[in-house]
């Protein structure tokens, strides 16, 4: 019998590439680069299973120019933001993605992202490469307190309660919002349920960590940084567009909150040129989040089991259902 045909849009770790390999015929876009959309569009044809990236749009145009053996789409990313769900499940294509393996991964970077913007890592690195180390100075670099403070989740899932766990350790006090609130789950790591206002308002930190749907787009706008503390750390690891950029540049020249640190934005990747990169209190990474080896070799072949059973008309382990 001979094998499925599936695409693979970029080079992926080895035990990912090799798993689809065993099973299928792979055209791999071998490069760390982005396969060009028209070339996507060119090499989806008649495919059984796409194995793609949060970078790839996946919507009725692809799904029209793959056709009807289209099975499943696998993408190596717990967000899937980038997929239209309801198109692929209209036309009998399964839906793929890598949740749970990424969790620690993620929280780790959060929190490291978290420190790093209020005791102003990147900015003192920067400062000591541009030779302005004279001395030791009482108020020179001197940033915000994390242990002791209180620290606002926002989506209060999988992620969000990894990072609480973790912060548990820096004696924080934990609010959480989220429209689904688990109270079972937030009183195993001490979190409070605070709607989002009252969340804002009180806190030194607020981390999100929601996906991106229609109703969280622009969640963090002029009027969420106008109820935040002027001391306060905004800190995003979910999805750039949970945050409007504009309002959080103003809100940042302005005074109206101290810094933030980002590690998703729009578009990714920054300009070099954009204006928060110009900004000392405002840390940007370049979507780092999952970035270890062992959990991005873990994500590949989830992706990869993903794309098999699809291929091949079993369930998928990690379905995407909605
Ligand atoms: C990364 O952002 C992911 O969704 O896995």
């Amino acid at each position: 019998m001979s094998k499925p045909n599936v695409v693979i849009t970029r080079r992926v770790p080895r035990p990912g590439l090799e798993r689809v390999q065993e099973a299928c015929n792979v055209h791999l876009w071998d490069s760390d680069e982005p396969i060009p959309r028209a070339t996507l569009l060119e090499w989806v044809k008649g495919i059984d299973g796409l194995y793609c990236l949060l970078t790839e749009r996946i919507d009725d145009e692809l799904l029209d120019a793959a056709g009807p053996n289209l099975k499943v789409v696998s993408t190596i990313s717990v967000g899937y933001d980038h997929i239209d769900v309801p198109a692929c499940l209209r036309r009998g294509v399964a839906v793929g993605n890598t949740p749970g393996v990424l969790t620690d991964t993620t929280a780790d970077l959060a929190v490291a992202l978290l420190l790093a913007t209020a005791r102003r890592i990147p900015e003192s690195i920067d400062a000591i490469r541009r030779g302005e180390w004279t001395t030791w100075k009482p108020e020179w670099m001197a940033g915000q307190d994390v242990y002791g403070s209180t620290v606002g989740i926002v989506g209060f899932g999988r992620i969000g309660y990894a990072v609480a766990k973790r912060l548990r350790g820096f004696d924080c006090r934990i609010l959480y919002f989220d429209p689904f609130p688990n109270q079972k789950l937030a009183d195993e790591v001490g979190a409070i349920y605070s709607p989002l206002d009252d969340l804002l308002a009180a806190s030194d930190f607020v981390t999100l960590h929601t996906a991106l749907t229609p109703e969280t787009r622009h969640l963090m706008n002029a009027a969420a940084f106008a109820k935040m503390k002027p001391t306060a750390i905004l800190i995003n690891t979910s999805r750039g567009g949970v945050v409007d950029q504009d309002a959080l540049y103003q809100a940042l020249t302005t005074g109206q909150i101290l810094a933030a640190g980002l590690d998703v934005t729009v578009p990714e990747p920054l300009p070099v040129d954009h204006p928060l990169l110009k900004l000392p209190n405002c840390v940007v990474l370049p979507h780092i989040a999952s970035a270890s080896v062992a959990t991005r070799a873990k994500m590949a072949v989830i992706a990869a089991e993903n794309l098999i059973a699809g291929v091949e008309g079993r369930p998928l382990p990690c379905p995407v259902t909605a």
